[in-house]
């Protein structure tokens, strides 16, 4: 079985190195040589727990990393993995996949494989069918579900997580018509996940299954959120010993009910505009989605107004920051709501210095000589006035009075709650937590 997936991000690159990790043939395609190069060197420009070593393992055995789509001649499988970001109106932009779909359609034009295509990109409803099928045929020459199988198989990797959950996902939805193709497809995947429920369905509901997951996932967060923000008014109150209980009920569940600055990455802020956009579009006005929007966007106040509650005025005051990644266990800082807080405090004038265990590098990019960047704790709190923990990376539960010590302020924000069994001889708020 010859595998090829193409668009070489997260998705792609933990694709094709668990596959390859297990004996598949796999060829990952990427347009940009540069990262092929590096891909194949095993340095990668981003962190990920465990990628680096499965992705080791896949190169020695049978992964092959070319910029060369022709090598998909010979898969009897492709992926498509590219990426689908945001319009400013919060649409789906999908040159990258019209394209990739374009060069699939010619090079399986000239092959004898009649190969499954499986569209791994997150897409609306209606795309696989009027996007991208057509530009199959055409540029193939083949009719689908005869020449080629077209097949919508949403991810539901986790950053942080990406080789756990590809090689144990939830479960496994394939969407397209009944044929050789899906038979063959369901044959594949449980073979691969052989416990892991595989629901098979049309492409439309296949592509609603992702933005149903993420935007579920989304409003579990805004929901905490805003409870927290009653519970923050409500003296002794404590949200996370109710979000662990209220996760006890089964039909409501533990995860996802941790309340904090609200939710950022690459993906859920994306998909949560995605689908209020195409509502809007299908004739309904969207208004769950667009408060759970709204409280994210709001989220961020609650942490300023505690600032300038401490601080009366922000400007010139040392505010600390630590952790910018959007979540603990990765370098991302894409969309992630500890950049978004920077840029609102340095418009209040606020120095800032910031801490993060793996994302210096890319808060950089961004702000430049604007804050400064510590490599210790220690130092990112040495003469701050005020301390705002973003981010749950394990570090940070260590954080006690020796550390805080040369504070020139002792104000500690705990977005996280990370500190709040802690006796610390410092101003102390944390978000979800009414103060007596
Ligand atoms: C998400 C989906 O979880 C995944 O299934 C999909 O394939 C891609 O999008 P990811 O972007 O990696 O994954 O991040 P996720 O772990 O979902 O976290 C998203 C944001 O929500 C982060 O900013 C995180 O800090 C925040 N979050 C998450 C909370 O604030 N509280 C929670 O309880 C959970």
């Amino acid at each position: 079985m010859n595998i090829a997936v193409v668009g070489l991000g997260f998705v792609g690159l933990s694709i094709s190195s668990v596959l390859a990790s297990k004996n598949y043939n796999v060829v990952g395609i990427d347009i940009d040589n540069q990262k092929c190069s590096d891909i194949r060197n095993g340095a990668l420009s981003l962190f990920e727990p465990d990628l680096e070593n499965t992705l080791r393992i896949g190169l020695k055995k049978k992964l092959t990393i070319s910029n060369n789509f022709s090598l998909i001649k010979n898969c009897d499988m492709i992926f498509v993995t590219v990426g689908t970001p945001q319009t400013p109106l919060g649409a789906i932009e999908l040159s990258m996949i019209k394209k990739a779909t374009t060069t699939i359609g010619q090079i399986i034009r000239k092959s004898k494989k009649n190969p499954i295509i499986f569209i791994k990109s997150t897409v609306v409803p209606g795309t696989a069918q009027n996007v991208i099928l057509p530009i199959l045929e055409k540029k193939s020459g083949k009719k689908a579900n005869r020449g080629f199988g077209i097949i919508s198989n949403p991810e539901f990797l986790q950053e942080s997580n990406a080789i756990r959950d590809t090689k144990y996902p939830h479960a496994i939805v394939l969407g397209g018509k009944q044929s050789k193709y899906m038979k063959k497809a369901k044959m594949f995947f449980s073979k691969m996940h052989p416990n892991v429920p595989i629901v098979i369905t049309n492409f439309e509901t296949a592509e609603m299954i992702k933005y149903a997951n993420n935007s579920f996932l989304a409003t579990k967060i805004s929901f905490i959120n805003q409870l927290s923000n009653i519970c923050q008014k409500t003296p002794g109150v404590n949200v996370d010993d109710i979000a662990r209980t209220i996760g006890l009920d089964p039909r409501i569940g533990k995860l996802f009910l941790n309340a904090g600055p609200g939710y950022g990455g690459s993906c859920l802020p994306k998909d949560m505009k995605a689908l209020i956009n195409f509502a809007n579009i299908s004739g309904i006005n969207p208004t769950l989605l667009n408060a759970v929007e709204d409280i994210n966007s709001k989220q961020l106040e609650q942490i300023i107004t505690i600032a300038k509650q401490q601080l009366i005025d922000l400007k010139s005051k040392r505010i600390t920051i630590l952790g910018t990644a959007f979540k603990p266990n990765t370098d991302d800082i894409r969309d992630s709501k500890s950049i978004e807080l920077i840029k609102k405090l340095l418009k209040n004038k606020a120095n800032i210095t910031i801490h993060d265990p793996k994302a210096i590098e890319n808060t950089k990019k961004i702000f430049g000589e604007k804050i400064l960047y510590a490599t210790s704790i220690a130092d990112a709190l040495n003469k701050s006035q005020c301390v705002i923990i973003m981010t749950h990376w394990k570090q940070y539960d260590t954080l006690n009075n020796n550390l805080i010590k040369h504070m020139s302020e002792k104000n500690i924000i705990d977005c996280r709650r990370v500190l709040v069994k802690k006796e610390l001889d410092a101003k102390y708020y944390a978000i979800g937590i009414g103060k007596n």
